[in-house]
């Protein structure tokens, strides 16, 4: 069996950055280089200003520190990277088509396709592929045929192996993994992926399949957690008719060893790039082959997070007697979740477009994501125009800013932060009644009650 000693990773996004830092600090001996087009994104990764890395995730510029110009590197030159290692891994962006066949359902399988593509043009030694992108099931096929079709005759060996980190804790995922799965046909090409894991991976946790089993894995891991999400989401609605607190039922429920406490904390639903993207491509593999009942079964997670947004923002404004118009109303938090500044899918976006077509001031406060990034998430709904959106919301860097004289306060990320704010102040600087929505039951009840706050939580 051939050793390791280069890699290459094809895409530095939130899967590429992050695993590869770690791969390379645990692997000192191997070479790393993680190529992408984006100029802009592979400048931020060699910042010296470690603050300015393009993916924000805790603990991950100690690794980049330890580990870049070491072993591992970022750069645009794809051709020589790939035709340098010996085992390649693509994680490029796999988005829900926007058009054609499957548009709004489907993996857009394009850049997955040009870079096989690629591959195959540079590659004049034998290279294992490594499929880190989610990807719906048999694309290693279309992989491999692409490769053996028009390649220069050298031999390609396809592996699965998907990641399982989640953002805002990529590090401690990445460090300490549940499993590792490797799924493949050759054993040899999957023994050496083993063994740039096993440098700090105990091999129990390193499971390996077929190559179908584990590109299945990955988009089913995905549909369980968001189905617990929907699934505590559906009875948080039914706790507000009856009284029930859904935390209470969380806690109860998550006691019993069977169903466990992880993933149950009730919210305005759930976003990242993930759990929309792969349950819609479970759901078109079932319908492709006329599996009704379940393609069914598991588009039902998205109608009731789709519902659980709406019922949030019309919450609001039914609150707020039924008109929103000309009120601000200040969003903390606008990233899917805590600790990552990453946007997709998140909540926020939706709420926020609801509380826009009633013509809302909307005033966003996030930690850590930037103002063009908020405008060009609303922008890319296509609702309205860039104009109005910008005419409607308002991205500041202050807190207080953001809900001085507002009307309301959206909460819509976790993020830490909100919960030691001044909260005195605060209602002392709002319009009366001062109107607090928490879509993550975050705060205090009995705290922001006794300051004379109205305050609604999702499921109480
Ligand atoms: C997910 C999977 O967890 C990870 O294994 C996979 O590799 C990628 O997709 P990620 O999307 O980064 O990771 O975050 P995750 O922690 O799973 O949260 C997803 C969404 O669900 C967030 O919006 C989060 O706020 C929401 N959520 C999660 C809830 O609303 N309630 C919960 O109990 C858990
Ligand atoms: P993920 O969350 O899956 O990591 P991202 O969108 O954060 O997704 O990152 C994917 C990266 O892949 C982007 O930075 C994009 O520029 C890069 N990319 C897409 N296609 C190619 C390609 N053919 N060659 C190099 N980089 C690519």
């Amino acid at each position: 069996m051939k050793e390791i000693k280069k890699i290459t990773c094809i895409g530095a996004g939130y899967v590429g950055g992050p695993t590869m830092s770690v791969i390379a600090q645990k692997n000192p001996n191997v070479t790393i280089t993680v190529v992408d087009l984006n100029q802009a994104r592979i400048d931020a990764w060699n910042d010296t200003d470690l603050e300015k890395l393009p993916v924000y995730e805790p603990g991950l510029d100690a690794v980049v520190a330890e580990a870049r110009g070491r072993n591992l590197f970022f750069s645009t030159n794809v051709e020589q990277a790939i035709d340098e290692a010996d085992m390649i891994f693509i994680s490029v962006n796999t988005p829900t088509k926007t058009y054609g066949k499957g548009k709004g359902q489907a993996a857009d399988l394009k850049y997955i396709e040009l870079c096989a593509r690629q591959i195959a043009a540079v590659a004049k030694s034998d290279k294992i592929v490594v499929e880190k992108s989610t990807l719906p099931v048999r694309t290693a096929a279309a992989l491999k045929s692409i490769l053996d079709n028009t390649g220069n005759g050298v031999n390609f060996h396809i592996l699965s192996n998907p990641e399982f980190l989640a953002e805002g804790t990529a590090v401690t995922d990445l460090h300490n993994p549940d499993r590792v799965l490797i799924g493949g046909e050759d054993a040899d090409a999957i023994e050496a992926l083993v063994q740039v894991y096993e440098a700090w991976v105990p091999r129990e946790r390193i499971l390996t399949t077929n190559l179908w089993s584990s590109e299945l894995s990955k988009l089913v891991a995905n549909a369980f957690l968001a189905q617990r999400v929907s699934s505590i989401n559906a009875i948080s609605e039914l706790c507000e008719v009856t009284g029930a607190n859904v935390d209470e039922v969380s806690r109860a429920i998550g006691y019993d060893s069977r169903i466990g406490s992880k993933f149950l904390k009730a919210s305005v639903g759930f976003g990242g790039s993930c759990f929309q993207k792969d349950i819609l491509n479970l759901v078109y593999i079932a319908r492709s082959y006329n599996l009704t009942e379940v393609a069914d079964y598991w588009e039902q997670v998205i109608i009731l997070n789709d519902h659980q947004k709406a019922r949030f923002a019309e919450n609001i404004i039914q609150t707020m007697y039924n008109t929103v118009n000309g009120k601000k109303i200040a969003f903390l938090g606008w990233a899917f979740k805590k600790d990552t500044n990453d946007t997709r899918e998140s909540a926020a976006i939706y709420v926020a477009d609801h509380l826009l077509e009633e013509e809302a001031q909307v005033i966003v406060y996030d930690p850590k994501v930037p103002a063009e990034q908020v405008y060009k998430d609303l922008d890319y709904l296509g609702t309205r125009s860039p104009e109005d959106n910008r005419r409607l919301v308002t991205v500041v860097n202050d807190p207080y800013e953001a809900m001085h004289g507002s009307h309301a306060i959206a909460i819509l990320t976790e993020w830490d932060e909100f919960k030691c704010y001044d909260w005195p102040r605060v209602k002392e600087d709002m319009k009366k009644p001062a109107f607090v929505f928490d879509g993550r039951k975050l705060l205090d009840r009995n705290k922001l009650s006794m300051l004379g706050f109205n305050y609604y939580a999702i499921g109480e």
